[in-house]
């Protein structure tokens, strides 16, 4: 079932931390998804099996416009559908909210999330050469996808 959380509590923290740990190499650790979850503009929603978090939608609103910071599913639970139905709660969130577009950036290497996202319909609308710096001091682009709303 995916709910939108108004509080995180610690322990939700915890947990969205936990797979960001396990699935990115920039993971955003406890403090900083606290400090994300404080600001009113960002929105969170989860995916729950036995009461525990396996995926996650973190989206940022700012007036017509939202922006995807982050969807994540466990590597445990990918392939049964929760992204898109993380994706799908998400989308009509915003519709109710009047966002007429919807924004996110992901990594050109990421072919599995640009896979689920163009599949979603989304498009490329912009490419920042070089925006990530890896640790073998190799960059990657950034892909800057739109899905209108
Ligand atoms: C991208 C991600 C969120 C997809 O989550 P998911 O719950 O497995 O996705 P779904 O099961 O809803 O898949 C929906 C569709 O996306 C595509 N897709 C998802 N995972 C895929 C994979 N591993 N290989 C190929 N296509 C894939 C498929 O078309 C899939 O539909 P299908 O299963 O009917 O073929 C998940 O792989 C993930 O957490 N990746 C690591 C984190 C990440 O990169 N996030 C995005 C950048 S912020």
């Amino acid at each position: 079932m995916i709910t939108k959380i108004l509080n995180c509590s610690d322990s939700e923290i915890e947990q969205i931390a936990q797979i960001e740990s396990q699935l990115f190499t920039d993971s955003w650790d406890f403090q900083a998804l606290q400090d994300l979850f404080s600001q009113d503009c960002n929105y969170v929603f989860v995916v729950q099996q036995d009461k525990t978090i396996v995926g996650y939608c973190i989206c940022q609103m700012m007036f017509d416009t939202a922006e995807i910071l982050r969807i994540a599913v466990d590597k445990n639970h990918q392939r049964q559908g929760f992204a898109w139905q993380l994706l799908s709660k998400v989308t009509d969130f915003l519709n109710q909210h009047r966002v007429e577009k919807l924004l996110l950036e992901v990594r050109e290497d990421n072919v599995l999330a640009i896979n689920f996202y163009q599949k979603f319909w989304f498009n490329q609308i912009h490419i920042r050469k070089g925006y990530y710096a890896n640790q073998d001091g190799t960059t990657t682009n950034a892909l800057i996808l739109q899905k209108d709303l």
